[in-house]
């Protein structure tokens, strides 16, 4: 039985891989290496929006925010659960995330200025993720693919429940439209930015694709959000702050302007607006949990000697 010739055909056929089956190893790195980045996104996801949890305008808002935060915490323990199921352990991908060995999406390393932010956080980077993940649904590792099922349905009540949101602000004043167009200003490149370095300097694509983990190209991804993207922005009255923006009837796509890579480097490399804040503070909730995980590990030990 030759196990390569087992996995090609299963990739061929678009089944599953599943944990038992033989892989090759840089498979197992790469499905590691996602769904660790991917997991740690969704739990640094949480603290720009969390920072509004207290601050939210209404009940309502404040009952709705904090049921999608939580729902972030949910998407990163699966994703973990996932991870695990790769042979990779939790407590090393805590430990590389806190000490900057492991990256999380670029995209949550910008400030929360105003609650409007926390509507285009929605709308913007919740739809940009549903784009980028929707394909997922069917990427050839088993686990990821159905983990990614659920996180897809939640991801689009959350990109509804900021959509929502928004058109709520923009019925209001002057003030509350001025706040949606300056936070859809400032997060609209970095939600691009999501999808990924370009198609040329995108090192796993080439691979990822040929092993159908990744069903699309970040190109591809980018465009298709940008299409989504457009008629949105103007039904709900905002403009996207994009001078070479316009619709191309040869191509059938919307043509947009330049991205500026260099900013991204720097921003994936550290050096982001808020890089540092989100690390430190996921560290120190990782510190202030040790008295939890000592109790559980009593616990657990206290049991396994009365059951001896
Ligand atoms: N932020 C931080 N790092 C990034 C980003 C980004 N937006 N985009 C790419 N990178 C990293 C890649 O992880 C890769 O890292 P490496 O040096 O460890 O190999 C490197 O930049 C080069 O990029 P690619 O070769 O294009 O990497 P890949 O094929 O993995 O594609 C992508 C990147 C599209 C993000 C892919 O990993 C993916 O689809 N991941 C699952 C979705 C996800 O993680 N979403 C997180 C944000 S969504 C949310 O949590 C709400």
């Amino acid at each position: 039985m030759n196990l390569e010739a087992d996995f090609n055909t299963t990739i061929e056929r678009d089944q599953r891989i599943e944990p038992r089956d033989w892989m090759p190893e840089g498979y197992r790195k790469t499905m590691i290496r996602q769904v660790a980045q991917h997991a740690h996104s969704e739990i640094i996801g949480m603290q720009p929006e969390g920072d509004w949890i207290t601050r939210a305008p209404s009940l309502r808002r404040k009952a709705i925010l904090l049921a999608k935060v939580q729902d972030e915490a949910g998407h990163g323990l699966y994703l973990y659960s996932a991870a695990e199921t790769l042979g990779a352990d939790r407590t090393d991908l805590t430990e590389r995330l806190i000490e900057g060995r492991q990256k999380y999406s670029s995209i949550f390393n910008y400030p929360t200025l105003t609650f409007a932010d926390v509507g285009v956080i929605g709308w913007l980077v919740d739809g940009a993720a549903i784009c980028n993940q929707v394909p997922l649904c069917r990427s050839s590792y088993g686990p990821y693919a159905r983990a990614m099922i659920r996180i897809c349905k939640e991801e689009s009540f959350h990109q509804r429940q900021g959509y929502e949101l928004l058109m709520t602000m923009m019925r209001g004043t002057q003030a509350q439209r001025d706040m949606v167009q300056d936070a859809t200003n400032r997060w609209w490149w970095p939600s691009l930015m999501m999808f990924g370095p370009p198609d040329a300097e995108s090192t796993n694509t080439a691979q990822s694709m040929a092993w159908k983990i990744k069903r699309h190209t970040n190109d591809e991804l980018r465009q298709r959000f940008v299409d989504m993207s457009v008629p949105q922005a103007e039904k709900l009255g905002v403009t996207l702050p994009d001078p070479d923006m316009k619709w191309n009837a040869e191509r059938g796509h919307y043509d947009f302007g330049e991205i500026d890579w260099a900013h991204f480097k720097e921003v994936v490399s550290g050096n982001g607006p808020c890089n540092e804040v989100r690390l430190t503070r996921r560290r120190k909730a990782h510190e202030d949990g040790q008295w939890v995980r000592d109790a559980a590990a009593a616990y657990a030990a206290k049991h396994k000697e009365a059951a001896a």
